[in-house]
């Protein structure tokens, strides 16, 4: 579903995840295993989610966020696919999966459901470290961005979450991104700006 037009345009399950959100972080006597928090509250979409895990799979997952009415839908309806799944599966989950289920969100829209995910994975990774455990999932899901140079969406969000590339000129002197061809010079600053955003640094 895509529209320029800013009117209601959700889907019905859109709306029905928005109207009555599931499985939200609403009471202080729930302990997490594994917390994630992404995104910047000054920009008004923070994003909190916490899951306890039972044979490797989610138990539960409660979240709460500040963000629009598409990122609350969206999260809802991450909750409900993820709650059931190997930590694995949940660490594959991606906005496109949710949106879909979602029947689709308003293209201008699709951003906010970014969030929900990147929350789930820092959920699962901070278990996995509390637990003192290897975390398996993490390459799998690594995209390659800049082929000259070999460098994955990964290696980008790590020197950004880790302050080590404050600044896109920082990043390039670290990994030589956009030297040889610089056909990823847009698509590692689009990254850098997001990851930026997602990060609040
Ligand atoms: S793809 Fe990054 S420099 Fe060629």
């Amino acid at each position: 579903m895509s529209t320029n037009n800013s009117a209601w345009v959700y889907t019905d399950t859109v709306k029905e995840h928005f109207m009555h959100p599931k499985n939200i972080w609403d009471d202080d006597t729930y302990q997490p295993e594994g917390e994630g928090l992404v995104g910047s509250m000054a920009c008004g979409d923070q994003m909190k989610v916490g899951i306890t895990v039972k044979d490797d799979k989610i138990e539960t997952l409660k979240w709460q966020t500040y963000g629009c009415a598409s990122a609350i839908a969206s999260t809802s309806m991450m909750s409900e696919i993820a709650i059931g799944m190997t930590l694995e599966e949940a660490y594959n989950l991606t906005p496109a999966m949710i949106t879909e289920k979602l029947g689709g969100l308003p293209q201008h829209k699709f951003h906010c459901s970014v969030l929900g995910d990147k929350a789930l994975r820092a959920a699962i990774d901070d278990y996995l470290e509390k637990n003192n455990r290897e975390n398996p999932f993490r390459k799998n899901v690594a995209k390659i961005i800049c082929e000259c140079k070999g460098i994955t969406d990964q290696r980008i969000e790590d020197l950004v979450k880790n302050k080590e590339a404050t600044t896109l000129d920082e990043l390039r002197d670290i990994t030589q991104f956009g030297t040889v061809c610089g056909k990823c010079r847009f698509k590692v600053q689009q990254l850098f700006d997001e990851y930026k955003h997602i990060y609040n640094v």
